[in-house]
């Protein structure tokens, strides 16, 4: 099993990653000394494949769970849901020092995560994420929240889980397209952090499409070490965590753009970050032989590189990117890569350059 740190003073926590944790999930929890009632909060797709296993283990490490299910897919993520959350706890006499446990992907960690943080005003949340997506970025670094019909993830804390076990298994019944995505994440944490990653991933990459155990843990134990890092430094995002978004003002703006129904997140920021290598080329000279082995890779992971968008629906992108929450005082800012491994944040690009790189 590995092992990643978050240091985070008296709210740092352990992320363990390996094959077989579901069964120990009571025994890790009792290690935290947590109260004896919980609840688990899964989605009806990962409910019915790991909620008994989930339950089973806490049982008998003596904690009293009880299964909230809610239904699958990003639609869910919503107030209603939160509120049917806390009607549940509270038939269930959630207590101050019960805790909540999230098996799932990221819509269920963000979504039990923001139970958490409000239900009794806060109580110990546990992350097992069941999507590479998850495993790898949403489960670290304690951004939970949901989205209003004005916009995704409009609503949110910073609440960091007490522990993440990243059980690998549970990823075998991943469908393959929502693993690719998740794979554009891995890709992101190269690209921004570290360039040997980025090598091993070239080299690697069909190992990871084959979800190869050994292969998979240490790219996942490599990934959270990298934001465990960048959060370690910058929690609250008013700096540094920004990088965490590179592809992302271009991916989110073709998400919006698409009603969140045509591309996965994943696959957005796929594009996206072709897109973004592609500015970074013209306004801080990646080396252009950089920027095709990122297109490269995404391609080779099955990823989109690029989308055919007329002049209007580019406007209407052009637009979305402006209207992006990230955007402060009316500025679009970029993350950019000079090369490899090494990225800036807070670079202003003009409208007409991301247009034409869109147009290519
Ligand atoms: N908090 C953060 O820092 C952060 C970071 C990135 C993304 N997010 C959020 O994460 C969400 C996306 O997460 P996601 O990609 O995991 O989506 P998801 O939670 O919707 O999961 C994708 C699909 O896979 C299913 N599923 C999950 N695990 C499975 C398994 N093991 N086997 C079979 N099916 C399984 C789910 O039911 C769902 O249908 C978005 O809402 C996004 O905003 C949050
Ligand atoms: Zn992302």
């Amino acid at each position: 099993m590995g092992i990643v740190n978050v240091p985070l003073g008296n709210r740092s926590y352990d992320i363990k990653i390996g094959t077989g944790l579901l069964v120990r999930l009571g025994a890790e929890c009792a290690r935290l000394g947590l109260g004896s009632r919980c609840a688990i909060i899964s989605d009806t797709n990962v409910a019915p494949r790991f909620g008994r296993a989930a339950q089973r283990a806490l049982a008998k490490a003596g904690f009293v769970p009880k299964l909230v299910t809610i239904p699958a897919g990003e639609q869910a993520k919503r107030l209603k849901t939160v509120e049917a959350c806390y009607n549940q706890l509270a038939a269930q006499r959630i207590e101050r020092k019960s805790f909540i446990v999230a098996l799932g992907g990221g819509v269920v960690g963000d979504l039990a995560g923001f139970v958490a943080a409000t239900y009794l005003r806060g109580l110990a949340f546990v992350q097992v994420p069941t999507t590479l997506l998850a495993q790898v970025d949403s489960s670290v670094g304690g951004k939970v929240g949901l989205n209003l019909k004005a916009g995704k993830n409009l609503v949110g804390a910073f609440y960091q889980p007490r522990l993440v076990l990243c059980d690998l298994d549970t990823l075998a019944s991943l469908p393959m397209r929502e693993y690719r995505a998740g794979l554009a994440e891995v890709i992101k944490y190269g690209i921004i952090y570290d360039v040997m990653l980025f090598q091993r991933l070239e080299r690697d990459l069909p190992k990871l499409l084959r979800r190869d155990p050994p292969a998979l843990a240490s790219v996942v134990a490599q990934c959270c070490a990298i934001k465990a890092e960048v959060v370690r430094q910058d929690e609250t995002e008013s700096g540094l965590r920004a990088i965490l978004n590179f592809g992302h003002t271009i991916g989110h703006a073709l998400e919006a753009i698409s009603h969140y129904g045509k591309y996965l997140h994943g696959e957005a920021i796929a594009v996206g970050q072709v897109a973004a290598a592609r500015l970074s080329a013209q306004l801080l000279g990646l080396p252009t032989r950089e920027a095709d082995r990122i297109q490269d890779i995404f391609q080779r992971a099955g990823l989109p590189t690029q989308v055919m968008l007329n002049a209007p629906q580019r406007q209407k992108l052009l637009a979305a990117m402006q209207l992006d929450k990230k955007v402060s005082g009316g500025e679009v800012k970029f993350v950019l890569a000079r090369r490899i491994g090494a990225v800036e944040f807070g670079h202003r690009v003009p409208l007409a350059m991301t247009e034409q790189t869109l147009n290519p």
